[in-house]
């Protein structure tokens, strides 16, 4: 009996002696009860202190981190709270501080490389997206991604020089040194085998997806070559001229291109008509087949007197 009331008043002693020394600072208000258990100081319980009510919810990994290596101080306030003043910068600063840019709680690896690139104004496409990271990035062993320069000449300078002596000799015929100008990023090659030759700025579609030589007589790209659908096709000019509709009337107002795209010269679409009658939008939209079924094929091409075609009443309307 005299034991038992020993060990009982011990136990006492021991509890109010220990609730002085807490280690957490004055301002702790969580009970010691949230986080400890009888038996010993140092077995915390597990899911005790909901982290969430913190700023810092522990979230990916931290979830089985232990305590103590975040709070090495046990005053809980004292804490550092940026991944960086945690954990080291293994890219030596070529990133910038903010860690969250590229990383997660979940791991150190990295799934945003396309869209990184993308932000950068790089977006890795075709050859670029099957390259190496070090064959750009000289230090991505290291883990350094030091500033690279984004313009294709930093990069692709001997190949320009490298047509020498070609019909394309870049430099003879004095190309832009913005490869992009006639070159695709998303092409796995130069030429337009691989797609890494962009003629784009008069795209080749169409009746205009022929030999090079079509139009560069002789290959020679030195000689400029107009844009204006007359210069090649005068021809088709006359042929127009001369037939119904009358092209050297109503038509002439426009350029060729504003009608005619490259698949047929009998193909036609006019998009600019919306802006005095929609026939692309509202209500006649779907409802034609020709142009012919408002206008009269005549000199006037006239669309006046043809509404009646379709509409009984059209004084009504
Ligand atoms: C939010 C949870 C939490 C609360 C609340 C809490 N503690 Fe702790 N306490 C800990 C953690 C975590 C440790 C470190 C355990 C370890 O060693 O891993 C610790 C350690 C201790 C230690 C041992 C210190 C050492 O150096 O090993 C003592 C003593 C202690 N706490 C006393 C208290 C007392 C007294 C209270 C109530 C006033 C209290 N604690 C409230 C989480 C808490
Ligand atoms: C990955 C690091 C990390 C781990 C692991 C971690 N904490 Fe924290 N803890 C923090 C950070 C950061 C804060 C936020 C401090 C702030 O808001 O200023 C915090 C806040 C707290 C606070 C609130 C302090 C206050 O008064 O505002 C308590 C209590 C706390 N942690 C207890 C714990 C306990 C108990 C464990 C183990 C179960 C733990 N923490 C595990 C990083 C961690
Ligand atoms: C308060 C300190 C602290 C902060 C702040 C912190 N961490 Fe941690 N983190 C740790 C500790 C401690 C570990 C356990 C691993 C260790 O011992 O290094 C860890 C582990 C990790 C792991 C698991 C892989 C590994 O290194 O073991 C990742 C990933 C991680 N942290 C990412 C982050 C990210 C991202 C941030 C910012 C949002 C961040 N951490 C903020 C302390 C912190
Ligand atoms: C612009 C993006 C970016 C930023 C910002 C960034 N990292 Fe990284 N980090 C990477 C890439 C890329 C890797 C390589 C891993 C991969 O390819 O998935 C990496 C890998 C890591 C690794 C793993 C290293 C290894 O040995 O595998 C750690 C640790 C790391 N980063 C920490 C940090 C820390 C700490 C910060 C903040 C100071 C940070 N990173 C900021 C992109 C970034
Ligand atoms: C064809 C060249 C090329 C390849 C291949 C390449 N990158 Fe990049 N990367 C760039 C360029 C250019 C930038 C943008 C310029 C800059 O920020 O330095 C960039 C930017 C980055 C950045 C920094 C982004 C930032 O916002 O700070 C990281 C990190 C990166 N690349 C990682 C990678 C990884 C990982 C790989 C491999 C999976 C990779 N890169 C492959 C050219 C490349
Ligand atoms: C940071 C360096 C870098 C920049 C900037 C860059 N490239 Fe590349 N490019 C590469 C690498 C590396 C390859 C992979 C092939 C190799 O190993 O040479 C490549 C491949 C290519 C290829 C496939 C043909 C080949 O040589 O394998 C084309 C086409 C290409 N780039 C076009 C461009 C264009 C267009 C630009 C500008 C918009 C550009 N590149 C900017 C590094 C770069
Ligand atoms: C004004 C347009 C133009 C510009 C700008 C231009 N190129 Fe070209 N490039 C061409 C033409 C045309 C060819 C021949 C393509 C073909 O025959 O399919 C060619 C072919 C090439 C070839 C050879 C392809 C092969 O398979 O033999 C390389 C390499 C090349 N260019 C690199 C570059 C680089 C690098 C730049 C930028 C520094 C550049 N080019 C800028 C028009 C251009
Ligand atoms: C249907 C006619 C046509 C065909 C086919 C054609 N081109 Fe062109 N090309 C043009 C026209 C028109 C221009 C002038 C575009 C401009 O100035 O905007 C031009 C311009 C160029 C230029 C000079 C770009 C500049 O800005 O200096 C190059 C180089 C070129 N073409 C290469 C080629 C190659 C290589 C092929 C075959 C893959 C080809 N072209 C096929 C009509 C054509
Ligand atoms: C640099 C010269 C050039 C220019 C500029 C040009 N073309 Fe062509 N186009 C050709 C060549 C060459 C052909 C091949 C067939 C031919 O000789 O008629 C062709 C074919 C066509 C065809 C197919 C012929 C058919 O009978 O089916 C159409 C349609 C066409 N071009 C429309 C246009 C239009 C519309 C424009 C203006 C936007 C234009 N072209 C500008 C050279 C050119
Ligand atoms: C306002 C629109 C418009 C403009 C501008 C225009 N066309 Fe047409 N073109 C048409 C229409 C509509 C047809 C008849 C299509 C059909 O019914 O098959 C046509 C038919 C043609 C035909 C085929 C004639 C036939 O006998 O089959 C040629 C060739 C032609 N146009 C060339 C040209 C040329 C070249 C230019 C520029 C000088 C031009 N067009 C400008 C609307 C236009
Ligand atoms: C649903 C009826 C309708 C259809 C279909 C139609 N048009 Fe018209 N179009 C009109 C009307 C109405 C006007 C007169 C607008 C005005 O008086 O300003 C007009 C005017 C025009 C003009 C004269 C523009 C000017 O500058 O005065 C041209 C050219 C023309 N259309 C061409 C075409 C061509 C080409 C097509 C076929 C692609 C076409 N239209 C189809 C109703 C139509
Ligand atoms: C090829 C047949 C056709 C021709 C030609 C035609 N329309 Fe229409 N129009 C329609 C159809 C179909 C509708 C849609 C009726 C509906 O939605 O109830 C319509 C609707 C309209 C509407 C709107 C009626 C409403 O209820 O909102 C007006 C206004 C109109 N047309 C005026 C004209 C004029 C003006 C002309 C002559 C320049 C003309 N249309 C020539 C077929 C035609």
């Amino acid at each position: 009996m005299r034991k038992v009331t020993l060990f009982i008043l011990l136990c006492c002693i021991q509890l109010v002696a220990a609730e002085k020394k807490s280690p957490h600072g004055a301002k702790l208000k969580v009970d010691c009860a949230v986080c400890h258990v009888t038996e010993n100081w140092n077995n915390i319980k597990k899911n005790g202190f909901d982290h969430r009510k913190t700023s810092f919810p522990l979230t990916g990994q931290h979830k089985n981190v232990d305590c103590r290596k975040c709070h090495v101080s046990l005053d809980f306030k004292n804490v550092k709270t940026k991944c960086n003043e945690c954990h080291i910068d293994v890219h030596q600063g070529t990133t910038g501080n903010d860690c969250e840019r590229c990383h997660t709680t979940n791991s150190w690896l990295i799934s945003n490389v396309k869209s990184l690139h993308q932000q950068a104004g790089f977006p890795l496409r075709g050859a670029h997206a099957t390259a190496d990271c070090n064959r750009c990035h000289t230090s991505a062993s290291a883990l350094r991604f030091d500033n690279l320069r984004t313009d294709c000449f930093a990069c692709h300078k001997d190949k320009y020089y490298a047509t020498a002596g070609k019909p394309y000799d870049h430099r003879a015929l004095g190309f832009d040194t913005d490869c992009a100008h006639c070159h695709s990023m998303a092409g796995m090659d130069w030429n337009k085998i691989g797609k890494g030759f962009d003629h784009s700025f008069f795209p080749l579609t169409g009746g205009h997806n022929i030999s090079c030589n079509d139009c560069h007589k002789g290959g020679d790209y030195r000689k400029k070559l107009s844009t204006d659908c007359t210069t090649c096709h005068g021809g088709k000019k006359a042929q127009a001229t001369a037939s119904s509709p009358a092209h050297s009337t109503v038509f002439a107002r426009y350029s060729c291109g504003e009608c005619h795209t490259t698949q047929t010269w009998n193909t036609v679409k006019m998009k600019q008509h919306d802006a005095f009658f929609g026939i692309y939008s509202g209500k006649h939209r779907n409802v034609w087949t020709k142009c012919t079924d408002c206008h009269v094929n005549d000199a006037r091409y006239d669309a006046a007197n043809t509404c009646g075609r379709c509409h009984d009443d059209i004084q009504h309307l």
